[in-house]
C-alpha cells in the first residue's frame, strides 16, 4: 500500500511487514529518506531525517553542502555537494557534471506493467500499486521519475528511474542507478556472491568498513565472477533471524552494486548500470529508462529474503508457460560426446534413454557448420550433414519417434573468424578499428546493436526454429565483451554500446519466445555465467554451471539459491568421474543434488555402468514424485557444508505446511562422532508429520526443536531423503 500524508509531506509504501518511508524536505523540494524497517503504523518519522535542520539550504544559504553530504537523499545526484556514491551524473553542454531535482508531483497507480524495452516485475492491481515521483532539476530542463512498485503480498519494493529531457539542448548522462538507499548508523556485515567459471556464486561475508567496497561486471554479461546482489545484514544475521537489507538487479549486463560508509558510518547502498563503461546522450524530448532493482528487507533473517526471492520471481518475474509446469527430464549430450557425434550416436542415446522415463533428447554444441571443436563455425547456422545426414528434421522425427522431444544449442550472439558469415562480414565482429580485436575461445561477438545483425542473427535462429520440431532451446553465451566499438554508433554515442548490447539481447529473446510461446528456453553462459533475473524473465530456467560434480554443485546451488528459485536452477545427473574434478560421487547422490534443480542427465546413457543405468527410472519417478513440491514449495536451508565443512541439508516444504522433503549430504564422514541433527523449519507446530519411509510421526514443533537425526553413512559423498507428510 502507498499512502501520501499531505500534512507533513511523508509518503509510506507498506509491505506486509515492512514500512518505507520517505518524504519532501526544505523548499527546494529535496526527497529525504526517513526508514525502512519492520512496518511502523505511523508515518511521523520525519524526526529521523539525518539532517540536521540548522543546515536546511533555504534557512542557511552558507552552508548547503553540509546539508548535502549529511542528508539520507531518496536518489543521490553528483555535482552539487553530496560528495558520496551518487545515483545520477548528468553533463551539459560544456561538460559540467552536476544535477539537482527538486519534487514536483507525483502518482499512485494500481498494477505493475514491465518496463518498455527491459524485463522486469509485473503485477496485477490488486498485487502491486506503484508509485511515480516526478522531480526536476531546472537548470538541465531534465525531469527524473522515482519509479516505486509496493507489492501487496510479499515485502518487496521495487525501484527504476525514468529521465526525460525537457528542454532544448541534448545532455549527457553519464550515472544512471536503479537504486539508491541511505540507511541508519547501524553495525552491518555485507553478503556479496564472487566466483569464477565453474565456481559460480559464493557466498562472500565481510564486515562493512568506512568507504567504497562493491561488486561490478564490466565482462558485457552479469559474469561468473561478480553478482548483482548485495545484502547487509545485521551482524549474527542467521538464515532465521536478524535484519537483512538485499538488493537484486533485473539486468543481464554491466552492473554496478556497492556500499559507501560515510563519515557518520551511514551506509548508503547503490545498485544499477556499471557507470564505468556507460554513457547516454540524452536529445530533447528523449527518454531514458533504467533497469528494475529488486529490495527486500526481512527482519526473520536471510531464509524469509531468500523465500521472498523466489515467490516473487516465481510468481512476478518468469512468464515461460512451464514457470508452473514439470519441465521435460532431459538428456543433453554434451559431457557424453562432446563434438563428436552423428545422428547415430544420438539416436543409440535416445533409443536408451526412452527406455528408463527419460523424456527429451537435447543436443548440445557442434551440430552446425564444420564445427568438429571450438575453432570454428559459429554463425554459421546450416546444420552439418556430414554429421546429421538428413538434417535436423530427419534427426528430430527420428527422436520424436522414439517418444522424447527434442531441444538444441545455440549460441546466436557469437561468430568465429572461421565461419562463412565472417568471411563475408568481418566488420560484423565488434572490434575498434584499426586495432586486432582480442578473441577468445577462438570467437568474436557479433555487433548486434546493429539492425542488419540483429536481423541475420534473428533470421538464423528462426530458420533452425522452423526446420524441425524443436521444443527447447538452450542459449548459450561464451565470452565477456572487449575491444568495444559499433560501426553504427558515433564518437559521442559509443559510451551507450554495452546498454544497446544488452537491449538487443532482450530483443531477440523476446521475438523467439513471443515467436514460439510454446518454447522451452534454457539460458546459459560457460555454465552460469549470465544467470540473472533479466535472464529469468525469458527463460524459466539457467544453466547454473559447467561443474557438474556433485560435492561442488552443493555450493554452486547454495548460493544460487540464496536468491533465484530451485525451478530456475539447471542441475544434471552426469558421469563419473566428474570431468571437471575427477571426482567420484554415488549415482544416487548426484540424482540428489539435482533433484534441487530442474533436474536432467549429461551422460552418454550407452556407456554408463548397467547397474547405473538400471537406477535412471527409479530416479525418474523420484523426480515425477517430488517436483511439484520442489519447483513450488518453499525452500529453507537447513545446514551448510560450505561453512561447517561436513554435512549440506535443504528441505522444500508445500505452500500448505503438508508436506516436506528434507534432503541432507554428509560431504565427509567423521569417526567417533554422534549422529547429526537436523532442525527443520517453517513447519506447522501443531501439526502431525509422519515419515513416509519408516510410518514414524511427530508433531511439526518436536521436527523444528528437537530435529530429526540424520542417519550415520558409511563412507563420503551420501545423502539421504526424508519425506514427511501430514496425513
Ligand atoms: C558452455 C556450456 O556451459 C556447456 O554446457 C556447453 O553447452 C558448452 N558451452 C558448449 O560449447
Amino acid at each position: 500500500m502507498i499512502t501520501f500524508n499531505k500534512e507533513n509531506k511523508t509518503f509510506k509504501l507498506d509491505t506486509p511487514s515492512t514500512s518505507y518511508v520517505f518524504g519532501i524536505e526544505d523548499d527546494f523540494g529535496y526527497l529525504v529518506h526517513y526508514y525502512y524497517g519492520k512496518k511502523i503504523k505511523g508515518d511521523n518519522v520525519r524526526y529521523l531525517a539525518i539532517t540536521d535542520k540548522n543546515f536546511l539550504p533555504c534557512e542557511n544559504k552558507r552552508e548547503k553542502m553540509t546539508f548535502m553530504d549529511c542528508t539520507a537523499f531518496e536518489y543521490s545526484t553528483k555535482g552539487v555537494g553530496d560528495f558520496r556514491t551518487p545515483a545520477i551524473s548528468v553533463k551539459n553542454e560544456i561538460g559540467a557534471a552536476a544535477c539537482e531535482f527538486a519534487y514536483v508531483s507525483h502518482e499512485i497507480k494500481k498494477g505493475k506493467k514491465t518496463l518498455c524495452k527491459l524485463p522486469s516485475t509485473f503485477a496485477d492491481e490488486n498485487d502491486c500499486d506503484v508509485l511515480e515521483i516526478t522531480l526536476v532539476d531546472k537548470c538541465l530542463d531534465l525531469r527524473l521519475v522515482l519509479v516505486y512498485g509496493v507489492f501487496n503480498d510479499f515485502d518487496v519494493i521495487t525501484r527504476s528511474v525514468r529521465v526525460e529531457n525537457m528542454g532544448a539542448k541534448p545532455v549527457i548522462l553519464d550515472r544512471v542507478l536503479s537504486a539508491s538507499l541511505d540507511l541508519d548508523q547501524k553495525e552491518y556485515e555485507l553478503i556479496t556472491l564472487f566466483g569464477t567459471w565453474a565456481r559460480e556464486r559464493t557466498i562472500e561475508r565481510k564486515p562493512l568498513r568506512h568507504g567504497y567496497q562493491g561488486v561490478a561486471s564490466m565482462r558485457g554479461i552479469t559474469s561468473a565472477q561478480e553478482h548483482p546482489f548485495l545484502a547487509l545484514v545485521t551482524p549474527g544475521t542467521t538464515q532465521t533471524q536478524g535484519e537483512v537489507y538485499a538488493m537484486n538487479f533485473v539486468y543481464s549486463g554491466n552492473f554496478e552494486a556497492g556500499v559507501y560508509l560515510n563519515q557518520f558510518s551511514m551506509p548508503r547502498m547503490t545498485m544499477g548500470i556499471n557507470s564505468e563503461t556507460f554513457e547516454w546522450k540524452l536529445n530533447p524530448t528523449e527518454v531514458f529508462e533504467s533497469p528494475e532493482t529488486v529490495m527486500i528487507y526481512s527482519s526473520e533473517g536471510l531464509g524469509k529474503m531468500t523465500r521472498t526471492f523466489h515467490d516473487l520471481y516465481r510468481n512476478h518475474l518468469i512468464r515461460s508457460p512451464y514457470k508452473n509446469k514439470k519441465r521435460p527430464i532431459l538428456i543433453n549430450n554434451w559431457e557424453a560426446t562432446y563434438f563428436d557425434f552423428n545422428t547415430e550416436k544420438l539416436l543409440s542415446i535416445a533409443r536408451e534413454a526412452a527406455k528408463t522415463g527419460i523424456e527429451m533428447l537435447v543436443m548440445d554444441d557442434g551440430w552446425f557448420g564444420k564445427r568438429n571443436d571450438d575453432n570454428s563455425s559459429l554463425g554459421d547456422w546450416i546444420v552439418n550433414e556430414e554429421k546429421l545426414p538428413g538434417g535436423l528434421k530427419y534427426l528430430v522425427d527420428e527422436v520424436n519417434k522414439l517418444g522424447l522431444k527434442f531441444g538444441i544449442w545455440m549460441e546466436p550472439e557469437m561468430v568465429c573468424p572461421d565461419s562463412d558469415l565472417y568471411r563475408a562480414h568481418p566488420d560484423w565482429a565488434i572490434a575498434i578499428p584499426g586495432r586486432e580485436a582480442g578473441l577468445c575461445r577462438n570467437q568474436y561477438v557479433l555487433d548486434i546493436t546493429r539492425a542488419e545483425v540483429l536481423e541475420y542473427v534473428w533470421n538464423a535462429i528462426k530458420n533452425v526454429m522452423d526446420s524441425a520440431n524443436i521444443e527447447y532451446v538452450k542459449w548459450d553465451m561464451n565470452r565477456p565483451l572487449a575491444d568495444i566499438a559499433s560501426l553504427s554508433l558515433p564518437a559521442d554515442r559509443m559510451g551507450e554500446f554495452f546498454h544497446r548490447y544488452v537491449l538487443s539481447v532482450y530483443e531477440l529473446q523476446r521475438r523467439l519466445t513471443d515467436s514460439y510461446p510454446e518454447l522451452l528456453l534454457e539460458n546459459c553462459s560457460s555454465g552460469g555465467g549470465r544467470f540473472d533475473p533479466g535472464m529469468l524473465f525469458f527463460s524459466p530456467q539457467i544453466w547454473c554451471s559447467d561443474d557438474t560434480d556433485a560435492m561442488e554443485r552443493l555450493h554452486i546451488q547454495e548460493g544460487t539459491a540464496i536468491v533465484y528459485p530451485l525451478s530456475s536452477m539447471g542441475a544434471h545427473v552426469s558421469d563419473c568421474p566428474n570431468h571437471v574434478l575427477g571426482r567420484s560421487t554415488d549415482f544416487e547422490t548426484r540424482g540428489h543434488v539435482a533433484l534441487a534443480g530442474t533436474f536432467g542427465y549429461e551422460l552418454d546413457i550407452t556407456k554408463i555402468s548397467e547397474e547405473e543405468r538400471n537406477m535412471i527410472p527409479k530416479q525418474v519417478e523420484m523426480y515425477h514424485k517430488f517436483n511439484d513440491l520442489v519447483r513450488e514449495g518453499d525452500y529453507y536451508r537447513l545446514m551448510s557444508a560450505r561453512e561447517n565443512g561436513y554435512m549440506d541439508s535443504w528441505m522444500v516444504k508445500s505452500k500448505d505446511d503438508n508436506e516436506v522433503l528434507v534432503t541432507y549430504v554428509s560431504v565427509v564422514n567423521r569417526a567417533n562422532e554422534k549422529p547429526v541433527r537436523i532442525f527443520l523449519q517453517g513447519l506447522d507446530p501443531d501439526k502431525i508429520y509422519t515419515n513416509q519411509e519408516t510410518g514414524e510421526s511427530y508433531g511439526g514443533d518436536i521436527l523444528m526443536n528437537a530435529g530429526i537425526v540424520a542417519e550415520k553413512l558409511w563412507g563420503d559423498h551420501k545423502s539421504r531423503l526424508v519425506h514427511f507428510k501430514v496425513q
